[in-house]
């Protein structure tokens, strides 16, 4: 049986109907150990999303009878992947498939905080446009700026290639440098000091987990020029939320754009106050063609780990 813990879309549930007797929770919001301990029953296999926390003790109380865990992301920082592996459980997610459409996720959000969208459809909204004038609510162009890309991965390649349509100098830090093909003239940085000095906009696609935690604070904020902007579609702990809020408030951040949060769906009530961060709620995938290949690879990662 396997066990499905939120709506899935129509056309993936569909699919897993036809090939397992499926068990769904249809969780909504924060994840508690006991909604999959007290349904896992004649389970075999699990789906879950990034909100469902499989840390060592949940993993641990799994029934043997549990041979894979697949999840509808392609982080897996919420899987204990060392505690799985040594119940041998196999772990399965869902790359590449959702990679256009991160991408064009943090494209929006960085054309959206460069040119106050948000603001001004909220100004707009409550009837206080006070119509076109030229001063009237100024952004900036994106035209020739720098991007500073950290985590030039899938997602973070594919929105170099969208930069560098923009007319955008593509710089990034990674891991390791890419090759010159994946590079294809974007500048790698080997520390962060000149890679945050040279940067307008900075966009994190890198994953999220200890080693980027709190990457982004607020000594690496004060190396940016001032008047950065901030786009976030990788995870929230990747930056110190305080220090970002602060640095909004003195616009030595000009804005920020963020579609993942540490505690989600909990934001940061500092971030609420301030008309100059774009906040989304953790969309980066959801478009129906990526989140319905999103199902069916994970589906795919099943069948192949249970046969
Ligand atoms: C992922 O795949 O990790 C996304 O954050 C969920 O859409």
């Amino acid at each position: 049986m396997l066990l499905i813990t939120r709506e899935m879309p129509p056309e993936v549930l569909a699919r897993a109907q036809a090939e397992h007797e499926v068990r769904e929770l249809r969780l909504q919001g924060r994840f508690e150990p006991r909604h999959i301990l007290d349904n896992i029953a004649g389970v075999n296999a699990i789906l879950c999303i990034p909100a469902d926390k499989f840390d060592a003790a949940l993993i641990n109380a799994l029934p043997d009878a549990v041979k894979v865990i697949g999840t509808f992301s392609v982080g897996l920082e919420h899987i204990d992947l060392d505690a799985a592996a040594a119940r041998g459980i196999k772990i399965c997610h869902t790359p590449d498939v959702l990679t256009t459409a991160t991408a064009e996720l943090s494209l929006t959000l960085m054309l959206m905080a460069a040119r106050r969208a948000g603001e001004g459809e909220r100004i707009l909204r409550a009837g206080q446009w006070p119509g076109l004038a030229p001063t009237f609510h100024l952004g900036r162009g994106v035209s020739g700026k720098t991007l500073g890309i950290l985590g030039m991965g899938r997602i973070g390649r594919a929105l170099a290639q969208m930069a560098r349509g923009l007319n955008m100098q593509v710089h990034y830090r990674n891991r390791t440098r890419l090759a010159p093909e994946l590079e294809q003239g974007a500048i790698y940085h080997e520390d962060d000091a000149s890679f945050l000095a040279a940067l307008d906009f900075l966009s994190i696609n890198a994953p999220g987990g200890k080693e980027t935690f709190h990457w982004l604070n607020a000594a690496r904020i004060a190396l940016l020029k001032p008047g950065a902007i901030i786009v976030n579609t990788g995870r929230g702990t990747t930056i110190d939320d305080d220090a970002l809020i602060a640095a909004l408030r003195t616009g030595h951040i000009a804005a920020a754009g963020l579609d993942v949060f540490a505690n989600e769906p909990e934001i940061p009530p500092g971030y609420l106050a301030l008309e100059n961060a774009v906040l989304l709620p953790h969309i980066g995938s959801a478009t129906i063609e990526a989140r319905n290949a999103m199902g069916f690879l994970a589906l795919d990662g099943i069948k192949a780990a249970l046969a």
